[in-house]
């Protein structure tokens, strides 16, 4: 494990990362046990990638924690992840603090059970002045619903003559979006074998590497993650441009 990280080169760390936390529920079938035990080890997951991540000095860190289409599941499942998201934001404000991780929400966060959204924007507010790492969570997210929202947002400023039309450009979109006060995604990891971005930061990927692993998200480890950094920083990113450029 400390082979790997030594490969890691600090200067050219992802300045966001962004995972999308897959195959809690089957590591749990596997083991013959409930897909509740599945999240309750993918928490796990949570905090020892969120650790690292602030060890290893990345900036920015977003997990795709529940999505509006996640709100189609069966109604134990989802108040198991409610409760989940409680219990862990309870626990967890100590190593934020200790980490100065600035905890921040993304997604349509009033369709959150009332306890949820007074527990996140507690520990938002103690977190707020934290500047190492910031940890966004994307709850009841949907790429497309933030983009509508934007959308909307936006044609209202140009109804009522605050913007012009001719000012929309890429600037204007990111100001809208919910992830306004962060840079653009550099790399998205997906465990548990699935290839698809499922409605997450569509716009904010444009540019983004993407590193697919077939482990489950439970055992997603130090070793795992560091394994997805290195394959970033062996890839050669023109941003459309030519080799010869970049270099
Ligand atoms: C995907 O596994 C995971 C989720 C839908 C939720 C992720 C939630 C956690 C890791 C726990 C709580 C989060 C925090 C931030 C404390 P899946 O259920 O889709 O797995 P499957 O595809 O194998 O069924």
């Amino acid at each position: 494990m400390k082979h790997l990280e030594t490969q890691i080169n600090k200067l050219k760390l992802p300045s966001h990362l962004a995972i999308i936390m897959d195959g809690n529920g089957r590591w749990a079938k596997q083991k013959g046990l409930l897909r509740a035990v599945g999240h309750e080890n993918g928490t796990k997951s949570v905090r020892l990638t969120v650790e690292n991540c602030a060890k290893l000095g990345i900036k920015n860190l977003t997990l795709y924690a529940f999505s509006t289409e996640n709100w189609n599941r069966p109604k134990l499942e989802v108040d198991t992840l409610m409760k989940l998201l409680i219990s862990s934001l309870k626990k967890e404000l100590k190593t934020l603090q200790e980490n100065k991780i600035r905890l921040n929400a993304i997604g349509n966060l009033t369709n959150l059970p009332e306890k949820v959204q007074r527990e996140l924007q507690e520990v938002i507010a103690k977190t707020a002045e934290n500047k190492h790492m910031t940890l966004t969570l994307a709850l009841s997210y949907g790429s497309r619903e933030e983009l509508i929202q934007a959308v909307k947002k936006i044609s209202d400023k140009v109804k009522n003559n605050i913007i012009s039309s001719d000012a929309i450009g890429e600037n204007i979109i990111n100001e809208h979006l919910y992830t306004h006060n962060l840079p653009d995604v550099d790399l998205v990891i997906r465990t548990s074998g699935e290839h698809r971005l499922s409605n997450f930061l569509l716009w904010q990927v444009a540019y983004a590497e993407f590193y697919f692993t077939d482990v489950l998200w439970p055992d997603f480890t130090e070793e795992e993650l560091y394994k997805a950094i290195i394959s970033f920083q062996n890839r050669e990113r023109r941003f459309g441009k030519t080799s010869e450029q970049i270099s």
